[in-house]
């Protein structure tokens, strides 16, 4: 079992299938280019199933797929093909593009924990936040998804003067999907010039909602980021994930890798392992892995103070959203 030194069972696989995307957002992807990894450098699907099974051998239960844009990778078939040999529980974080091309393949696959983002329900904003008309496409992926029976989320990054005018329309737009909303808190990665003036708060969204509706604290699942809330009027479910003004640490369970083989073992870590180079020179990752874990800050990536925050993320990281994928 992976466990550090505060005792958390670390059994949630995160791994990003490219850091290419097909949509560039502004909190995200806001450079012309991603700076592109060769080839050579990225897991191939063989080695993104052998790294898989060694951290299932060591208690991990459920593996989700990143990018990037997990969709693009040509051989994305092959690799669900083959994780699926693990027995473990499969989700997918994805910007919604390709669904269409798809959602069989999914049903057909049992893979149903599907996250998908989308942060403005207006085509012009749309445009503004990705750089790419795709709204009316996602929307009616988003409805393909609805009618094949999935039950899924939404994340909406809530940025401060770009859209949290539109937290009411898409309560209202949720009120006939089967989708849990859930607003997610601003957060800094390199290249995104994230500034604390930007943030939209676990609180300032509460307090948004509750100027038009009743809400209640609903149960959070185990490890879950998210503080979830019910509306009882129209029976929509919203969850606020608080990174920044509240974290949630405590429960963490997340273990990532980015494409080309970099261990992490925190979202706001600047250290990664190079678990792929080992495991190309046929050296035993598993004390990698553990020493990984072992180094573990008790609370995003060791920093604790707001003023460290700001400075440390804008500056000195490496840290890109397209090679960890959320
Ligand atoms: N702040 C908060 N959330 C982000 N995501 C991507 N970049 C950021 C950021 N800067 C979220 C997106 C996506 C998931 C992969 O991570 O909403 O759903
Ligand atoms: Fe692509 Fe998602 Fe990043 Fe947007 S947030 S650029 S869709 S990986």
């Amino acid at each position: 079992m992976i466990i550090d030194n505060f005792n958390r069972v670390h059994n949630y696989l995160r791994i990003s299938l490219t850091n290419n995307c097909n949509f560039q957002c502004l909190y995200c992807n806001p450079e012309e280019k991603i700076s592109e990894i060769s080839n050579k450098k990225i897991m191939t699907k063989k080695e993104i199933f052998e790294i898989s099974s060694f951290f299932v051998k060591m208690g991990v239960k459920k593996i989700r797929l990143t990018g990037g844009e997990p969709f693009l990778r040509k051989d994305f078939k092959e690799i669900i093909s083959s994780l699926k040999k693990l027995n473990v529980e499969i989700g997918i974080t994805t910007n919604g593009f390709f669904i269409d091309k798809y959602v069989d393949f999914l049903i057909e696959n049992n893979i149903k924990i599907i996250n998908l983002s989308l942060d403005t329900l207006d085509e012009k904003k749309f445009f503004s936040i990705t750089k790419r008309n795709f709204l009316k496409k996602i929307l009616k992926n988003i409805r393909i998804l609805a009618k094949k029976n999935f039950y899924f989320k939404v994340n909406v990054v809530v940025m401060k003067g770009i859209n949290e005018n539109e937290i009411f329309d898409f309560i209202k737009w949720a009120e006939n999907l089967p989708i849990k909303l859930r607003f997610i808190e601003y957060m800094p990665f390199k290249g995104n010039k994230w500034t604390w003036n930007d943030v939209f708060s676990y609180k300032d969204i509460l307090n948004k909602i509750s100027e038009k509706y009743d809400f209640e604290k609903i149960e959070d699942e185990k490890n879950d980021t998210s503080k979830n809330f019910f509306i009882s009027k129209n029976k929509v479910k919203f969850a606020v994930i608080s990174s920044i003004s509240n974290s949630f640490c405590e429960t963490c369970n997340r273990i990532r890798i980015s494409s080309d083989g970099q261990l992490q073992n925190c979202l706001f870590s600047r250290q990664t392992f190079d678990l792929l180079g080992s495991y190309r020179s046929k050296k035993n990752i598993i004390p990698i892995i553990l020493k990984a874990f072992n180094e573990k800050h008790k609370e995003r990536g060791g920093l604790t103070e707001f003023i460290n925050f700001e400075k440390k993320l804008q500056t000195e990281t490496g840290r890109k959203m397209t090679n960890i994928g959320g």
